[in-house]
């Protein structure tokens, strides 16, 4: 068996695999954000731990047994967050997360003085990335900043916890702005640039390579064998992306979680920075992709039904029932901000065109096409990277909804592909990397593509009444971009 936790934004899951890779156990433990100030957002690393523990208890509550014959554990996680640690390894305080606006002056300064870091770090400096982050410490909290030892990725806060080792894995590097992606090694001209040094940082390992083994009291603790490995492991996205085996070239998928990322598989690296896509290295060895990134997806829907007091799954159900055509109402999904293609902190959401008639199946329609509008720009700037889109995978919480796959279809007017247990997510793919360090398979081997629940086709009547509809959503930001500073 194979043990994969993904240290979420929303939430701590664990999802335990036997050698078949059905899943037989899985846990889901809830996580608070806090926002003390407009732009920011931070998460207590103790909290994570905590979460992973209770998680761990769970499955030791559903599958004792299974538990005790796990011969590896993989990690994914939110990735970007800074958690800083002292010379004790303790949190010098909340780590900044990947959706955190505060450093956006620091990250314009790290593009004015070293325009030309952009192109090895694989992007642009934007706020959510750690180095701004550490700029921006050394500016507002200087004590704090002079303390720190270490600076970690969430995921590797729990390696640290349950290893003791202080590593971390390429993909999730990758998103520090500290790496240089073609190199798969720390950066020492980014590094300067924040200064900081490589004694800051974690060791590297490939994701699908072991990192440590698992401490005796946290072996003894579950009932765990003691020798059980712990992999690199992966930051979220590329974790989800082994998870649906999206390893080849080209191979291509959307992601619906709190965040969304469309996300393209590469053979090399293939920066294209000015056209804010994340080129970063992939979770296993000899691999790369490109990523539009957003800050706003699900987390919309889950942020409507919580207004409107209702069930996701009935909202879904209504405005399904009521749906004819594009709706009249436009949504800005930018509620935390965007990332790409507008790499705006400042950005926010907007209801646009609301009328006496409009009703609650209007509001959700809009969301529901707003975050749809925003992959439109997602795949317009991967175009602009040299990589076209024919087809997505969908994954993810919001893809468990075959209405909003059909938006997906006729909005971005290519086929969406829904798998079986696309749902699991990173949390699958992390259990995959622990079998790839324990097994040394070939990774084409361990992560295929789960089986096809349905392809969804566009329908050229609404990709046509879709078609000004976008365009309308991408005139409203423009209009609205000087209001929103
Ligand atoms: C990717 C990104 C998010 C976080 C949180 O660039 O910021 O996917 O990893 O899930």
């Amino acid at each position: 068996h194979y043990l994969g936790i993904d240290v979420g934004t929303s939430a701590v899951k664990a999802i335990l695999v036997d050698d078949a890779q059905a899943a037989v156990a899985e846990a889901d433990v809830p996580l608070n954000v806090s926002r003390p100030h407009d732009l920011w957002s931070e998460q207590d690393p103790e909290a994570w731990w905590e979460a992973v523990q209770t998680a761990l208890d769970q499955l030791r509550a559903q599958a004792a047994t299974a538990l005790s014959d796990i011969r590896g554990i993989g990690l994914s996680g939110q990735m970007h967050g800074a958690v800083l640690l002292d010379e004790h390894g303790h949190p010098l305080r909340p780590a900044i997360l990947w959706n955190d606006g505060r450093s956006f002056r620091e990250a314009q300064e790290l593009a004015d003085k070293h325009p030309e870091l952009s192109h090895a770090m694989g992007v642009i400096p934007m706020p959510g990335f750690t180095a701004p982050k550490l700029v921006w410490l050394a500016r507002h909290e200087p004590d704090i900043f002079r303390a720190v030892r270490k600076v970690m990725l969430p995921k590797d806060y729990i390696r640290f916890k349950l290893t003791g080792e202080t590593v971390t894995d390429m993909s999730d590097a990758a998103g520090t702005w500290w790496l240089d992606e073609a190199k798969r090694d720390w950066s020492d001209a980014a590094l300067a640039a924040t200064g900081l040094t490589r004694d800051h940082m974690p060791r590297l390992v490939e994701g699908s390579q072991p990192s440590g083994t698992l401490r005796a009291d946290m072996a003894g603790r579950w009932g765990l064998r003691n020798d059980v490995v712990v992999a690199g492991g992966a930051g979220d996205a590329a974790a989800g992306a082994v998870g649906l085996g999206a390893i080849e070239d080209g191979s291509a998928f959307i992601s619906l979680g709190t965040s969304g990322q469309l996300f393209v598989t590469t053979r090399d690296f293939s920066p294209a920075p000015e056209a804010v896509v994340h080129s970063f290295c992939h979770a296993v060895p000899g691999r790369w992709f490109q990523m539009a990134a957003m800050l706003n997806a699900a987390s919309c829907l889950a942020w409507g039904a919580h207004l409107l007091k209702r069930d996701i799954d009935e909202l879904l159900r209504e405005t399904e029932a009521a749906y004819r055509k594009p709706s009249a109402v436009l949504f800005l999904p930018y509620l935390a901000g965007e990332r790409t293609p507008h790499n705006d902190p400042y950005a926010r959401g907007v209801f646009f065109g609301l009328s006496p008639q409009t009703d609650q199946t209007d509001l959700v329609q809009a969301i529901l096409e707003g975050v749809a509008f925003s992959f439109a720009d997602a795949k317009q700037c991967l175009e602009q990277a040299g990589t076209p889109l024919t087809y997505a995978g969908m994954i993810g919480g919001g893809s468990r909804s075959v209405f909003w796959a059909r938006i997906f279809a006729n909005v971005l007017n290519v086929p969406m592909l829904r798998y079986r247990g696309s749902d699991k997510g990173p949390a699958f793919g992390a259990a995959r990397l622990a079998r790839l360090a324990v097994t040394a398979e070939m990774p084409e081997a361990v992560c295929t593509p789960p089986d096809i629940l349905e392809t969804i086709e566009p329908d050229s009547r609404l990709v046509e009444l879709y078609g000004p509809r976008i365009e309308a959503f991408r005139s409203l930001y423009r209009a609205l971009k000087p209001e929103f500073t």
